[in-house]
């Protein structure tokens, strides 16, 4: 079948054409919704929000038009196969997890984990241990003191857009019969990129590569995929995981946008990523210096700006710049505001950014700034999280929770990257940690989003 067709998409629309009484779910049954849905759907839409079945196919066990519509995938992403996932990226680092990990095996993995990955470890049973870093070297060293591990799971690029190349990493694994997984759900782009920027996890040899189609590519809110890419992991392995995980009703409307947004990156994916890379290079140097675009011994992504101006921080940034400028970061932290470019971007954003920013720093000449995010507090694992998830839990106040055993995960989102996990010891610095975010405008996910109190074993 050809890259520009659209295999599920045309299975929906022939479903439709035939004109079949549908004697069968979805409620609407096809029609308007009396809900008020029909607002933002068309009939059209609505008509094909069809449930799995023969014709339209099955997403836990496809063999028509979701695998024909996978296999296109895999062959533009260059992986081996590809899995359509309608839960985020969640249910695909799940899922990579679960495959790679059982009872009491070791996981090597780095802290800047999304928190869906400690919530994998939750559900495989695994231990985790944490990489000291994610240089070359690090990895080797910790694959060295850790000959148990059973896989290493890297998150890259970063939420701030920065990565390495995997290829060491990936053939230290080889050697090794250690799995390799990434979680690419930034990077689903990466390889419609011009070179010379951060290659593609699947390019480097990894096994297992989870991208977000809808954060940076454009598919719905939600679509993302799971690609097999070296031979460590058997795709069989993968498939029955992402059944133990995903609804036997994957939404179709769902599907059809990660196989209408595959069908328009085969169409012209580099040439409007091309074009926005130009753009980007270019808002970069004009609000140079404040742009943060480089970390020694890593590559980029273009399309991820971080600013920052010295002497405010990163919320009060966002704050002035969603009040006065009308324009909405993808978020902040205390040094800095992260956007998120791309071909879809508005042609007058570069322009409103500048004059913002050049507003912001009170026409004073642009000075350099300090990256430095205060780095993740020291661990002390004391249970595995599956114990710790399961264990008998109070809440106390912050005070009284210091050096127990937390009972929750306490994470800003975004990122999402937990500051403690449920098994971890709440020392002074990740209480002090937790007193400091409670006094600033961050989104946190927690049990009390205050942080007055905490969830103790
Ligand atoms: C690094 C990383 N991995 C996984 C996820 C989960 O992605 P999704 O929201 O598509 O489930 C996120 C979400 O922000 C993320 O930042």
């Amino acid at each position: 079948m050809s890259t520009l067709s659209a295999p599920f998409f045309d299975a929906l629309l022939e479903y439709h054409h035939r004109g079949t009484t549908p004697l069968h779910t979805p409620g609407h049954k096809g029609v308007a919704a009396p809900c008020g849905l029909e607002k933002f759907l068309t009939p059209l839409g609505l008509a094909c929000d069809l449930p799995s079945m023969d014709g339209v196919d099955y997403l836990s066990h496809p063999r028509g038009a979701i695998a024909e519509a996978q296999r296109l995938a895999a062959e533009l992403w260059g992986a081996r196969e590809t899995f359509f996932l309608v839960h985020g990226s969640t249910i695909g680092v799940q899922a990579m997890i679960l495959s790679a990990v059982g009872p009491g095996d070791t996981l090597l993995l780095s802290r800047d984990m999304h928190l869906s990955a400690f919530n994998a470890l939750v559900l495989s049973g695994a231990r985790p241990a944490y990489l000291p870093g994610t240089t070359a070297a690090e990895i080797e060293a910790a694959l060295d003191e850790h000959p148990e591990a059973r896989a290493l799971f890297l998150t890259s690029p970063s939420y701030y857009g920065i990565g390495r190349r995997l290829d060491g990493v990936a053939a230290l694994c080889r050697a090794r019969g250690v799995p390799l997984l990434v979680d690419e759900a930034h990077g689903a782009h990466l390889r419609f990129l011009p070179d010379g920027w951060l290659p593609s996890a699947l390019t480097a040899g990894a096994d297992l590569v989870v991208h977000s189609i809808h954060k940076t590519v454009g598919s719905l809110v939600g679509t993302a995929m799971l690609h097999v890419g070296g031979g460590a992991i058997a795709s069989e392995r993968v498939q029955a995981m992402l059944n133990v995980l995903q609804t036997t009703s994957p939404n179709s409307l769902l599907l059809a946008s990660l196989d209408l947004t595959r069908r328009a990156m085969a169409r012209d994916g580099r040439a409007r990523f091309a074009e926005a890379t130009e753009r980007a290079v270019d808002l970069r140097r004009r609000l140079e210096p404040l742009a943060l675009n480089h970390v020694e011994g890593c590559l980029i992504d273009p399309l991820r700006l971080v600013v920052s101006v010295p002497g405010m921080s990163g919320f009060d940034v966002e704050r002035r710049l969603n009040d006065e400028f009308g324009i909405l970061d993808e978020f902040c932290d205390g040094n800095s505001v992260v956007f998120v470019l791309g071909p879809g971007d508005p042609p007058d954003v570069s322009d409103r950014l500048v004059r913002a920013f050049e507003s912001m720093s009170g026409g004073q000449a642009l000075l350099p700034v300090q990256r430095g995010q205060a780095g993740a507090p020291v661990l002390h694992i004391v249970m595995t999280p599956r114990d710790a998830a399961f264990a008998k839990k109070e809440t106390v106040t912050l005070r009284a929770a210091r050096g127990r055993i937390s009972g929750e995960m306490i994470s800003v989102y975004p990122p999402g990257i937990p500051l403690v996990c449920p098994g971890e010891l709440i020392t002074d610095e990740v209480a002090d940690r937790c007193a400091e975010l409670a006094t600033q405008r961050a989104c946190v996910f927690a049990h009390d989003p205050t942080l007055q109190t905490i969830v103790v074993l």
